[in-house]
């Protein structure tokens, strides 16, 4: 099992990294320009599919096959079981929904503001979600490993 020390570091590290990725995308999805559509559609492409990468490997190192960062919650109170598996079922569906607002975004035509505009908003939609999501997992893990971190110091 992971050390506390490591947790508590990894989710620092990953929390700094997904709000960076999450700002620079919710900056380019904040306003459709009135000039230059395509190179800001290019942007707008390149920084969604930067935090999707990204979160992607986040999701799969929580997960990690019973390895992942999640997995010693279950070990340590295993009466939290039920909201594991409630976030590991949103890890489902934000996939889904990153999924669905790729395809979307690929098909964005310069011109089509409507749609466009359509698409900005379920990328802002998604961030909030995300964050959401975040918040209740990290609270989960630093409940659980704070009381580890105060054992081993
Ligand atoms: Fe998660």
């Amino acid at each position: 099992m992971r050390s506390a020390a490591e947790i508590s570091e990894w989710i620092k590290t990953e929390a700094k990294i997904i709000e960076e990725l999450s700002d620079r995308l919710s900056k380019a999805a904040a306003c459709i320009p009135s000039r230059n559509e395509s190179a800001w559609l290019t942007d707008l492409r390149v920084h969604f599919e930067r935090f999707r990468a990204h979160f992607h490997k986040h999701m799969a190192l929580e997960e990690g096959g019973g390895g992942g960062y999640l997995a010693p919650v279950l070990e340590l109170r295993p009466e939290w079981a039920g909201q594991v598996e409630h976030l590991q079922d949103e890890h489902r569906e934000l996939s889904t929904l990153m999924t669905d607002i790729y395809h979307e975004l690929n098909e964005l035509e310069p011109g089509k503001t409507v749609t466009m505009l359509d698409c900005c908003r379920r990328i802002q939609n998604l961030m909030e979600v995300i964050r959401h999501h975040e918040d209740r997992e990290n609270l989960i893990l630093a409940l659980v490993f704070s009381r580890d971190l105060g054992t081993t110091d």
